[in-house]
């Protein structure tokens, strides 16, 4: 039988196989090493699959790696301020990299969404990457990094282009479809959660970050401006519980005017029918989107356990989602940790909201699947709850399957208990997810590394 120390030192080999090499030296890891399967782009590095591989190599003592990569990706980073609508604007960081020979010699070439599947651009790339230049810190005291005024300038451009005044008037940003993890049409445009918290915990990191000189003040300033109706706005208007349902449920709508209840116009009529009974009366969590007359409700993993972590949800909040998550178990991680959001999208309302993509019909991939690489969030947000009995039920499920199945991507089913039918298999973030998850619980203080205290 595979003892659980084989199992992480198994995954220990994967993950070091899984590294690229640019120049000699270590610079990211690929996002799966499937030898049966074309990797299409998956023998790319991702800017988000590296992060939990960014985490283990931190907890492991080898921050190299983390070194270089954020180094080589800031190098990547779009610069110039042009007219032509087909180049990423300044600031844009990559979805994915990959190392080209030209001329016998190696250089590095990025994909924006250019080519990525239906040209979705990769908003939260230079989010995560803000977020994980303060855990390298972190981790390594090295403030002399992130102090270098490549990187100083490269946080002010992601940070002016995130803080651009456009045409929402909220504290969120407004990004296409496909903006982040779920990067094909899944009704996700607009305002989606993930993003709102990955921009968050973004703008506490660079405060932190940056200097307080001449070249940052307006930058500064325009931070501390945004985080706190930033965080009443996520809070308040993106919280749902039992009390916030019936007050929606009573709501009136076209309300005219600055002071109004219903200030997002939401119809009792758009609450789906499986909330009401779902929601455990203890319970709660935060909403997918919010916009002019929509209120997503479904339920978003990532986002909502990134707001735990950050401390964009508060205390109270933090722990009905952990209530939420408990209490509905098998809907959320049954034999899989966990959903990547619930529930699916079925019939009519799958064709039109994703265009009838066959890969993410109900319960699959996307839609309702399970990806095993949300693990480490679910034990991070356990952590920070107190509610370490979740993680460690979490972690023995993931651990009974995960090598067994060959580290998928996904898996499909309203239990999780299909591979996920185009999964890959070595998923690199499912093996670093394991990794972290493991180490996260050995070592709690490494949740410092992405955590942070309400404020
Ligand atoms: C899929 C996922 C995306 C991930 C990529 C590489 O496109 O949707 O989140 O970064 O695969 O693993």
């Amino acid at each position: 039988m595979t003892t659980k120390n084989d199992l992480i030192k198994e995954a220990w080999e994967r993950l070091e196989k899984s590294i690229i090499y640019y120049r000699g030296q270590p610079v990211g890891t690929i996002a799966a090493n499937d030898s049966e399967v074309a990797a299409v782009n998956y023998d790319q590095c991702f800017i988000r699959d590296f992060v939990p591989s960014a985490l283990a190599f931190l907890m492991k003592g080898q921050p190299e790696i983390v070194r270089n990569f954020l180094k080589v990706t800031l190098t990547l980073q779009s610069h110039d301020p042009q007219m032509d609508a087909f180049k990423p604007g300044p600031g844009l960081m990559p979805a994915s990299f990959k190392i080209e020979l030209k001329d016998d010699r190696e250089d590095l070439s990025a994909d924006f969404g250019e080519h990525a599947i239906g040209r979705v651009p990769p908003v939260d790339s230079c989010l995560w990457w803000i977020i994980l230049l303060r855990a390298y810190t972190k981790a390594t005291g090295d403030i002399a990094l992130a102090r270098q005024s490549e990187f100083q300038e490269g946080t002010r451009l992601i940070l002016q282009m995130c803080l651009a005044h456009r045409f929402a008037m909220y504290p969120t940003i407004l990004v296409p479809d496909g903006a982040f993890t779920i990067d094909r049409r899944m009704g996700v445009y607009e305002h989606p959660l993930e993003i709102q918290v990955l921009f968050y915990a973004a703008l506490r990191a660079a405060k932190e970050l940056l200097l307080s000189d001449d070249d940052n003040c307006t930058c500064l300033d325009a931070i501390e401006q945004r985080l706190a109706p930033l965080t009443y706005h996520l809070r308040e208007y993106y919280w749902i519980d039992l009390k916030r349902l019936n007050e929606i449920y009573r709501y009136r709508g076209d309300e005219f005017g600055k002071e109004v209840a219903n200030r997002f116009n939401i119809y009792a009529e758009s609450i789906p029918n499986w909330l009401s009974d779902w929601l455990p009366k203890n319970g709660g969590y935060l909403a997918g989107n919010l916009g002019p007359g929509r209120m997503d409700f479904r339920f978003f993993t990532l986002g909502n356990l990134m707001a735990i972590i950050t401390a964009v949800a508060c205390d109270r909040e933090s722990q009905q989602i952990m209530n939420l998550i408990e209490q509905r178990w098998n809907d959320l991680i049954g034999d899989m940790p966990m959903k990547i959001c619930f529930p699916a999208l079925e019939g009519l309302e799958w064709q039109i909201v994703t265009g009838a993509d066959p890969k993410n019909r109900p319960w699959s991939y996307h839609n309702g699947g399970n990806w095993p690489f949300l693990l480490w969030f679910l034990v991070a947000a356990a952590q920070k709850t107190n509610r370490l009995e979740l993680a460690k039920k979490a972690i023995a499920i993931a651990q009974s399957y995960l090598d067994e199945d060959e580290w998928p991507e996904y898996y499909d089913g309203k239990k999780g208990r299909l591979l996920g039918k185009q999964a890959r298999k070595y998923q690199t973030w499912t093996i670093a997810g394991f990794l972290v998850a493991n180490e996260l619980i050995s070592h709690p203080h490494y949740l410092d590394l992405l955590s942070y205290e309400m404020e």
